[in-house]
């Protein structure tokens, strides 16, 4: 498939910058990674709704052992900008108590939503806890999160695709586009 120098989401254009393939390469490797860790422990997955819906399912059939998977819904985001606070919208209805926990998210970008449900996940006594992410931005880091699996580190811009959105569009296109300025 052709793959256009640049896309147009409301009043922004974005360019190139991870392909599906080397997505779902990634997706592979982490997958395993995951599996030889958690092999025969029936790890809970944590998908951070709405952006870690695509990663988590991929990341789910990429992982090769029995697991859980359960969603939450937390909103930090208005348009391209942090808005600060972080807020529990749509909680979990497993107990968590004694499970090995994989928080999955879409980008680790100041850390603030990471941080506040980490929290909040430690408190429930899991067995353990690691994060996974598909997206860093290592220079937009405001809280020392732990994040134990990135699928890739980039600059601090905004990015869209593979679940991430622009005002609602967006989270459908495949591989990841980063704006243009
Ligand atoms: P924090 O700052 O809490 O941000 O680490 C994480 C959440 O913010 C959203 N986010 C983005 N969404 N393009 C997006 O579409 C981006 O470049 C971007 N940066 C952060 C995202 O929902 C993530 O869970
Ligand atoms: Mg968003």
């Amino acid at each position: 498939m052709q793959i256009p120098d640049s896309i147009q989401i409301h009043d922004l254009r974005f360019v190139p910058l991870i392909s599906e393939d080397e997505i779902q390469d990634r997706v592979r490797v982490l997958g395993q990674e995951l599996t030889d860790r958690y092999r025969g422990k029936n790890p809970l997955f944590i998908s951070i709704l709405s952006g870690a819906f695509v990663f988590a399912s991929d990341l789910i059939r990429a992982f090769d052992s029995h697991c859980e998977v359960g969603f939450v819904k937390l909103a930090s985001y208005t348009g391209t900008r942090s808005s600060g606070d972080v807020q529990t919208v749509m909680g979990l209805d497993k107990d968590l108590r004694g499970r090995h926990l994989v928080v999955v998210e879409d980008i680790v970008d100041t850390g603030r939503t990471l941080h506040f449900f980490l929290e909040h996940l430690r408190a429930q006594q899991p067995a353990s806890i690691c994060t996974i992410t598909v997206l860093r931005k290592p220079e937009a880091a405001q809280f020392p999160v732990p994040v134990d699996y990135v699928g890739f580190d980039i600059e601090d811009k905004f990015v869209v695709g593979y679940g991430l959105d622009y005002d609602g569009l967006g989270r459908n296109v495949a591989g990841i586009w980063q704006l243009l300025k």
